[in-house]
């Protein structure tokens, strides 16, 4: 169903949780109706994973990665084909989401030199408000005084399954179910259990389990409060 929304006043809103959740589908929506940015943080350590792949850093090379990250420019552009990341002006959108990277991604968000880096970055990205910013410590680190935070979760089959989907259709590949829900639990636990900004919802968090729910059903709910607290 439509609804008719009034301009709403410049905030930063959150979205956490784990890996097919449903973030970026909703996320892209959601800022959309709100007519903001929308700031795709898993790119970020997407786009780092990306680059240490190609120099052939080790995952727990600290002192690569930190010369890595100081030289390296990220620039998040939208275009009429969504959103494009570049790495020091290389377009890397295409290699963002193969398994490996994925793996990758996961594996260098534990490291404190990335962290830190990144930290920068999406702090600057969020600066001017009015975005809505997904990835695993939105609201607990990165924006700790964002207006309104969502926790996104479902049950991992359920996730698994959306995911499965996902790369059939979007991607044409074909990998079995139970290898996808297979990557996915161990990305969740490697997210959830990190000591550095692991995935957790804020205090402050709305919390809302997606199983039941349609996309319209979850972003009623978060129109609804971020209405609210307008
Ligand atoms: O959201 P995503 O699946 O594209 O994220 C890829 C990886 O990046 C994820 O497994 C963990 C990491 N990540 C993170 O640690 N913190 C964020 N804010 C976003 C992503």
């Amino acid at each position: 169903m439509e609804r008719v929304q009034k301009p709403f006043k410049k905030i930063i809103v959150t979205i956490d949780g784990p890996a097919g959740a449903g973030k970026t589908t909703i996320s892209k929506l959601l800022a959309d109706k709100l007519g903001y940015r929308y700031l795709d943080t898993g790119a970020l350590y997407r786009a780092v994973a990306v680059a240490a792949t190609d120099r052939g850093i080790a995952v727990d090379d600290d002192l690569a990665l930190e010369s890595l990250c100081r030289d390296m420019v990220i620039d998040l552009r939208s275009s009429a084909d969504g959103l494009r990341v570049l790495v020091n002006q290389d377009d890397v959108t295409g290699r963002l989401r193969t398994p490996q990277i994925s793996m990758m991604a996961s594996a260098v968000s534990a490291r404190s030199v990335v962290r830190r880096f990144l930290l920068t970055v999406q702090r600057q990205l969020g600066e001017q408000k009015g975005v809505v910013a997904e990835g695993r410590d939105m609201g607990t680190v990165v924006f700790p005084q964002a207006e309104a935070k969502f926790f996104l979760d479902a049950d991992p089959h359920i996730r698994a399954r959306r995911r499965h989907e996902e790369l059939i259709v979007q991607k044409g590949e074909r990998p079995s179910l139970e290898s996808v829900e297979k990557q996915m639990l161990q990305r969740d636990h490697n997210d959830s259990t990190r000591s550095l900004a692991p995935l957790q919802p804020a205090e402050d968090a709305v919390r809302i389990d997606s199983t039941h729910l349609t996309l319209d059903q979850v972003i009623h709910q978060m129109l609804d409060y971020i209405e609210q607290i307008q």
